[in-house]
């Protein structure tokens, strides 16, 4: 069988384990080396994975000529450099999101896409969890109306989280800071749903001084969808122990009939019509208790990287339609570029 070559380039969380993994996987791929401008990290992963070949730049590695696809898993600033090298060399581009730093890059790469004839892919991963795609399965059968209103929350834990601990990491050099490295996950969500969205208003604060470098741990979006239906996101960067045990991916979408009410792992219908009593309610919260416990318990869905790279290489060798359309991308990137904008002009301080 004839492999894909493929580099990757950043051999950090994402792309020495979360994207690693699954390529090394798949019969059909062949990571054929790895870069990282710190080349003693590039060394010892590819060490770890049995990848003899090793760059300290994308450029060098595509001296080469062999490479087919190239796997961009660097900090957001070098995205557009990066992809844009690849796709001039002919390579397909798979990018980690956010996409680029601004949208005139992500324009720019869409430009180059269009004259070189390369595909440029961002990972839009999330969208794939087993809870987000049977919401939409749910929504596109008509179950629970039209939307009127999506409520999207996200919350971390700061002082424990690898990045946002990290007073050097560079999540925090980036607009908007922190959040807006988790934002392009939450827009295109909810972009699967309702379409392109205008952003409304963005209310930021910085409430808690444990971590300084965080430019504002509390923010909330409010965005309104060219069909009118209304979206709050709400991101958390300091949450409590306690707050975290609530749910840290969870989505209600309300409907004109129903609302499904969903996180990574599954996803339901919240029965607003029916009134039963309260014995019959307790019987089926214990019984939805203990379902909800398996089905948990049986599906390890991780970072949804090993979902995405197969519906992704899938796509590239002709055997599946493109997992994220430039569109989205786009659109993700432009509404992030605004929210970091009016994050950075409206943080308000209240500690
Ligand atoms: N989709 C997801 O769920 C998900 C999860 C984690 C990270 N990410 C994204 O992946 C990207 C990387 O994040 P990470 O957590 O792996 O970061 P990281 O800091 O762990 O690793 C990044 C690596 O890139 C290297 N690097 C930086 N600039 C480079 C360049 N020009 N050429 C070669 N190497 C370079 C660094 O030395 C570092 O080793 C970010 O865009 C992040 O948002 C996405």
């Amino acid at each position: 069988m004839k492999r894909l070559n493929v580099v990757i380039v950043g051999a950090g969380r994402s792309g020495g384990e979360l994207i690693m993994r699954p390529l090394k996987s798949l019969a059909n791929v062949n990571v054929c080396a790895l870069c990282d401008t710190n080349i003693e990290l590039a060394q010892k992963v590819a060490r770890e994975n049995n990848i003899t070949d090793v760059y300290s730049s994308l450029e060098k590695a595509l001296d080469r000529q062999d490479v087919q696809l190239v796997c961009i898993s660097t900090p957001p600033e070098s995205h557009f450099e990066l992809a844009k090298l690849a796709m001039e060399k002919g390579c397909a581009v798979l990018v980690e999101k956010p996409f680029t730093n601004t949208l005139t890059e992500a324009e720019e790469l869409k430009k180059i896409q269009e004259v070189t004839g390369s595909t440029i892919t961002v990972i839009h991963n999330h969208k794939f969890m087993p809870g987000m795609v049977k919401a939409l399965d749910i929504y596109k059968s008509g179950r629970i109306g039209d939307i009127i209103y999506i409520d999207r929350y996200w919350i971390e834990l700061g002082r424990t989280h690898r990045l946002i601990g990290d007073p050097s990491s560079w999540v925090h050099k980036m607009r908007g800071g922190v959040c807006c490295e988790t934002m392009p996950h939450l827009i295109y969500q909810v972009y699967q749903f309702v379409g392109e969205m205008d952003v409304k208003q963005v209310y930021a604060y910085k409430k808690n001084e444990k971590l300084p470098w965080v430019i504002a741990d509390e923010v909330t979006v409010v965005l309104e969808s060219l069909s009118n239906k209304l979206i709050m996101i709400k991101y958390s960067a300091n949450a409590t122990e306690a707050h975290r045990k609530g749910g840290l991916t969870r989505m209600i979408i309300t409907g004109t009939k129903d609302s499904i009410h969903c996180d990574y792992h599954d996803a339901f219908i919240l029965r607003t019509q029916d009134n039963p009593s309260l014995f019959k309610r307790g019987l089926k919260a214990v019984a939805d208790l203990s379902k909800n416990k398996l089905s948990k318990r049986q599906i390890s869905v991780g970072s949804g990287h090993g979902i995405f790279i197969n519906k992704y290489i899938e796509y590239l060798t002709g055997s599946g339609e493109n997992p994220v359309p430039i569109e989205e991308a786009l659109h993700a990137i432009k509404l992030c570029t605004e929210i970091a904008e009016m994050i950075e002009k409206s943080v308000k301080r209240l500690v």
